[in-house]
This record gives C-alpha cells, sequence and structure tokens, in this order.
C-alpha cells in the first residue's frame, strides 16, 4: 500500500540518496523488515557506509520507512535525469546503453545500435518492433519502406517527421527479421522507458503488436488493443519533470503490415485521427499539401 512520507523524512532520505547519486551510486533495494499493523516496513540497503558529516550512529544505518510503492522511483535518479537538457539527457542514456552486449542480439548480425531519432521534447511519439536491414545500415530507425509509410501518416497528420520522436522496442535488428524475444524486449525496454521519460510526449503509438505488448505489459490482439488510449508511465523509470505524469497510448497497425494489407490503411488512419484530436491536430487541406 502506497503512503505519504513524512516531509521531514522525505527530505532526508533525498538527500541521502542524492549523496549516493553523487558518488555514482543509482541502484538501491528494498529489504522488509517486519510487519507493523498489517504493512510491511522497508529498509533502504545502501548499508553502513559513512555519510559525509553525520554525527549520529542511527544516520549511517539502513533507514526503515513505511512501504510507500513509489519511493525510490521517485527519488532514485537516474544519471539522465541531472541534465535539463532533454536532447542532452538522451545522449547520457545513449552512453549508458554503449556498445550493448546485454542480450544475445549483439552476436547475431546487427551493424550497429539503432537508438532513435527525433525532437527531444516531441509531444508524439511513434515506437515500432526493431530495426530491419536500412535501419541497421543506417543507424536510424524507420528509413526504409516501412519508414516511408510512416513518414506519409506523420505527414497526413498535419506535422512533420522531425517534429516527432521515433524508436523501437528493441535497438538491435534481429537476425532475419524476425520478432524480438520476449527477453531481448525485456533487456531493452528499460532503456527505452527512460527515452521516454525524458522526452515525455503526450502521446505514445504503438506501432504493431510486439510494441503494443511490450509497453502496455499485456497480452492480447491487435483487435483488442485498438481504437482507444490507456494511461502510460514508463515502467521503473520517474521522470525529472515531476509534473509530467505520464502521457497517453494509443496502438496501430505496424507500417509493414499495412504494406502487406493495404485494405486496413482505413482503420489506422482512425487510430491517427483518435490521436490527432488528443493532441488538437489538424489533416492539412489540399491547398497546404
Ligand atoms: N520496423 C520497425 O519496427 N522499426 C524500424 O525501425 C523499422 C522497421
Amino acid at each position: 500500500m502506497s503512503r505519504t512520507l513524512d516531509p521531514e523524512f522525505r527530505r532526508a532520505l533525498t538527500a541521502r540518496i542524492r549523496y549516493y547519486n553523487e558518488m555514482g551510486i543509482y541502484d538501491f533495494y528494498r529489504r522488509p523488515l517486519s510487519v507493523r499493523g498489517g504493512e510491511i516496513a522497508a529498509a533502504i540497503a545502501v548499508d553502513d557506509a559513512p555519510i559525509a558529516g553525520s554525527t549520529t550512529q542511527s544516520e549511517s544505518r539502513p533507514v526503515a520507512i513505511p512501504g510507500d510503492e513509489n519511493i525510490f522511483d521517485l527519488i532514485a535518479l537516474k544519471p539522465e535525469q541531472r541534465v535539463s537538457d532533454p536532447a542532452q539527457a538522451l545522449k547520457i542514456i545513449r552512453e549508458d546503453l554503449g556498445d550493448c552486449t546485454r542480450c544475445v542480439l549483439h552476436k547475431q548480425g546487427r551493424k550497429q545500435i539503432v537508438f532513435g531519432v527525433g525532437n527531444a521534447k516531441a509531444d508524439l511519439m511513434f515506437v515500432g518492433e526493431g530495426p530491419g536491414a536500412d535501419e541497421d545500415a543506417q543507424g536510424e530507425p524507420f528509413v526504409g519502406r516501412a519508414g516511408q509509410l510512416l513518414n506519409n501518416m506523420i505527414k497526413a497528420m498535419g506535422i512533420t517527421r522531425e517534429q516527432v520522436y521515433i524508436a523501437n522496442i528493441v535497438k538491435c535488428r534481429p537476425p532475419g527479421n524476425r520478432t524480438p524475444e520476449r527477453e531481448e524486449c525485456a533487456t531493452c525496454s528499460p532503456f527505452l522507458m527512460r527515452q521516454i521519460a525524458v522526452v515525455k510526449p503526450k502521446v505514445i503509438v504503438a506501432l504493431g503488436a510486439v510494441a503494443a505488448k511490450t509497453l502496455l505489459a499485456m497480452n492480447a490482439s491487435m483487435a483488442q488493443l485498438r481504437g482507444r488510449f490507456y494511461d502510460f508511465r514508463p515502467a521503473g523509470v520517474r521522470s525529472s519533470d515531476l509534473n509530467w505524469d505520464g502521457c497517453k497510448l494509443a496502438v496501430t497497425y505496424h507500417p509493414a503490415f499495412l504494406l502487406r494489407d493495404p485494405r486496413q490503411k482505413g482503420e489506422a488512419w482512425k487510430d491517427l485521427q483518435m490521436v490527432m484530436g488528443e493532441l488538437g491536430l489538424k489533416a492539412p487541406t489540399k491547398s497546404s499539401d
């Protein structure tokens, strides 16, 4: 159960965690201490490292806090959260990703990591499945045939590719364009979550079932997933902007699917119109094309 922390306790806790952050420590874990009044108390397991300027012994002990599900999300800063410029913050996430070898895709023929592209302050973000051959060659998402169609979809919404942010669930090309495995998605998606928390879009459009199911952490058909908005918050990370409380997420068909079955373009257009309504976008008139 989530509870509001005593403000003084929160201040002290925040100062303590900032101190660890400054030393380059970002990962904390909680361990249950005891059950009090039906609630599990937790300890911040940063153990007994001495605190600069601390005088009392109790300050250097694990601290018991009431069970508050979000306290670490709220106050444990990721490295990118130390900068205010979102473009810079995205660069920090990219550097953190490095020459990634976290999943098997790194040894299955990828040429390069395809991180993401576009406006770091975009209101609208598109998330696809994973790079194909063209994206792998150029290092940018959606630059092949599916990308051309995505560009047309974006243009039909009355905006440009440069105004939006585009990324994928996995950042390395799966061999032969196979569907990424669940474990590959799970390994890679924390970086996408951090990108989302930096960009703070108003709306995310999940392109296809892999993106939709991974972002929403649910297993359903495209027919079940489309046609409505979901409230979305990036898992495991808070935006440094505490005023940003997540965004809306809509699901539509992947452009590669639409290339194979163009009859579904009308359905995709309905999804995009729903998004346009949310963002106050108007389709360009013929004369403004
Ligand atoms: N398909 C995707 O899902 N992503 C790309 O970047 C290109 C094709």
